[in-house]
């Protein structure tokens, strides 16, 4: 069994193989894409936190440290055990891990102002094995501050940019390797094969890791930790806890395993149903709809600020479960909670206090507590990635369809229905005309509320994000750039924030909206072409069209990051035709905000 750090659920003792390669953590996102790349080159892959004893490492067949934000001379940046460096395993430092090595090793870094970010060309001066069968002049991705300024004794180089002197090294006699650049990502060309001639050539991994193959050792261990009792779940329509549950229920059969779905009244339309279906299709006799519609409704009448609404949403999730939980056989010794975590919300593998947030906000719930302290709790897919897990969600029988669905977030369209207490005037300036809604925006690590500014668009769409990008980075009086694609009533001078609540007509009108949106995208198959596209309602018009719409498609790999993405004109057009057919539309907008500054939602 594993050594480096434990994964909280025990599951990795029959679920997976001893890890081959070990990720020395040293910086959160980064982190999870090299072991998610080495994982897809079929090696199973773990992460542990940078300084792990060297003791603990011994038996892996390589060790990658990771790249990270930090500089080796700021006090407190991640550091690890140098004694990892002679215990005779191949080590391949990224980035920081480059200069993490170059700095502990004897070579010198130095301190750079200003950095390198984006595309640049690596030369080769020595192939080496890590280079081998690469180009001689290669396209790779580079994101640092600091460089590596002398090679460590022992180190040869082996390419460089034009102004990174050191992008590589090599001291093939200790086998030990040190690339600044970020071979993880897809716009490093050669990347993939500089990661196989690691993995392979130098280190002699042997695949062994495919996640299908596991759904057998799954179940069993499913079987073993819920030791003749029975599990439940509460479950959202999402990938995550829908395949756990699914693997639970073929570990387990029907009549053991129990599905609650919570229905907030929040929800896009028909998605209560679809769900229902989609279970029943699995074969489970044990799902349950809690019908929450008043409850949630009601508590959140006549509230407009956004974070007030979101403190509600949760609140009422933790009464609801409570109430499930008091009200069925749950707590009794014969049940055990399943649950949907994943790999990257392990808090072992540098889950982000935020992916705690989402995930587990029901983890305040007393029940579960007590549950969680009796340790009656399963998390069948802690040890998986996303794209794994659909993987698995494939073999399990569920629709490809469902599996890739976009993210939906849990407190569903409350945060995408933006209230005013107030009748507000828009206000012209030279760019446009700055619109009082209050919508949230990331500047540094806090969300903050600002008013948006709605440009006078050009004619291309190139033009209108260049002005987009150009103006929002010239001011914080405003966290989004919206344009105005077509309007029921105006000129826009007329137009006004509108007194507006979170009422059931409003709720309507966005589900309208929104049920218009995604069967144009399914249609078109542009929703395949993007990560996420939310539909917002703001209170922007007039006496008769109180509300407009904003659109928001975006690119993004994990939603920490996101950019706006431009549509075919052919289907907007006809979006904006069938969109402004909804009783009480005035306009529909666009949004050409990047994150940062502009979150994905509105609030
Ligand atoms: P933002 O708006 O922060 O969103 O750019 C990033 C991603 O997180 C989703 N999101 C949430 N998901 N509960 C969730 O389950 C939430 O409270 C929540 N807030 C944002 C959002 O949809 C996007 O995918």
């Amino acid at each position: 069994m594993s050594l480096a750090a434990p994964v909280s659920d025990t599951a990795r003792i029959t679920t997976a193989p001893d890890p081959q390669v070990t990720v020395l953590d040293a910086g959160g996102q980064y982190c999870h894409l090299i072991t998610r790349k080495v994982r897809d080159l079929g090696v199973y892959a773990e992460i542990a936190p940078s300084e792990t004893p060297a003791a603990n490492l011994i038996g892996r067949k390589a060790i990658i440290i990771s790249g990270g934000p930090s500089s080796v001379y700021e006090s407190g940046s991640p550091t690890m055990d140098p004694a990892v460096f002679s215990l005779g395993i191949p080590v391949l430092g990224i980035c920081y891990g480059h200069q993490l090595m170059a700095y502990l090793l004897g070579g010198q870094v130095d301190k750079g102002d200003r950095g390198e970010y984006g595309f640049a060309h690596l030369d080769v001066a020595e192939y080496g094995p890590l280079l081998a069968g690469t180009g001689a002049r290669q396209q790779i991705w580079m994101s640092h501050r600091d460089v590596v300024g002398a090679v460590p004794p022992g180190f040869e180089l082996l390419a460089s940019t034009d102004t990174c002197g050191i992008a590589a090294m090599a001291d093939d006699a200790r086998k030990l390797y040190g690339v600044q650049f970020h071979p993880e990502v897809a716009h490093t060309v050669w990347g993939r094969n500089i990661l196989t001639n690691f993995l392979f050539g130098i280190a002699g991994c042997q695949t062994d890791w495919n996640p299908k193959d596991r759904i057998p050792a799954i179940e069993a261990r499913i079987r073993d930790v819920a030791a003749g009792r029975n599990i439940f779940f509460f479950v959202s329509g999402g990938v995550d806890s829908t395949v756990a549950y699914t693997l639970c229920l073929k570990a387990l059969g029907a009549e053991r395993v129990r599905g609650l779905y919570v229905d907030t009244g929040l929800m896009r339309e028909g998605e209560t149903e679809y769900v229902r279906e989609l279970f029943a299709s699995l074969g489970s006799s044990g799902f349950a709809v809690e019908d929450a519609q008043e409850r949630f409704l009601g508590a959140l009448e006549g509230v407009v600020e956004p974070e007030q609404k979101r403190g509600i949403i949760g609140q009422k999730f933790v009464d609801v479960q409570e109430g499930i939980l008091q009200s069925g056989p749950f707590l009794d010794g014969r049940w055990i909670l399943g649950q949907g975590t994943i790999y990257p919300d392990t808090i072992e593998s540098g889950g982000t206090a935020k992916a705690d947030l989402i995930k587990t906000h029901h983890n305040r719930v007393a029940g579960i507590q007590r549950l969680i302290e009796e340790n009656r709790i399963i998390e069948p897919l802690s040890l998986f990635y996303k794209d794994e897990v659909r993987e698995i969600g494939e073999e399990l029988g569920i629709p490809a369809e469902f599996l890739h669905r976009h993210p939906f977030p849990g407190p569903g369209l409350a945060i995408r229905c933006l209230c005013s207490e107030a009748e507000l005037p828009i206000q012209e300036i030279s760019d446009g005309w700055i619109v009082p809604v209050h919508s949230v925006g990331v500047q540094g690590d806090s969300r903050s509320y600002r008013p948006v500014l709605l440009m006078s668009g050009r004619a291309n769409w190139e033009a209108n994000y260049l002005d987009a990008t150009r103006l929002i980075n010239s001011t914080t009086a405003y966290n989004r750039v919206v344009l105005m694609t077509a309007a029921n009533d105006g000129p826009v001078p007329e137009l006004y924030v509108t007194r507006s609540a979170l009422t059931a007509e409003r709720l309507d009108r966005l589900r309208a909206a929104d049920a218009i949106v995604r069967r144009l995208c399914h249609e078109s198959g542009f929703e395949g072409q993007v990560w996420q596209f939310p539909a917002i309602l703001i209170p922007f018009g007039t006496a008769r069209y109180p509300d407009s719409v904003v659109l928001r498609p975006v690119h993004s790999v994990d939603g920490m990051t996101a950019q706006s993405v431009g549509m075919p004109d052919a289907l907007l057009l006809q979006m904006n035709q069938e969109l402004l057919k909804v009783p009480g539309l005035c306009a529909v907008l666009y949004d050409l905000t990047h994150k940062p500054p502009g979150t994905i939602e509105w609030e």
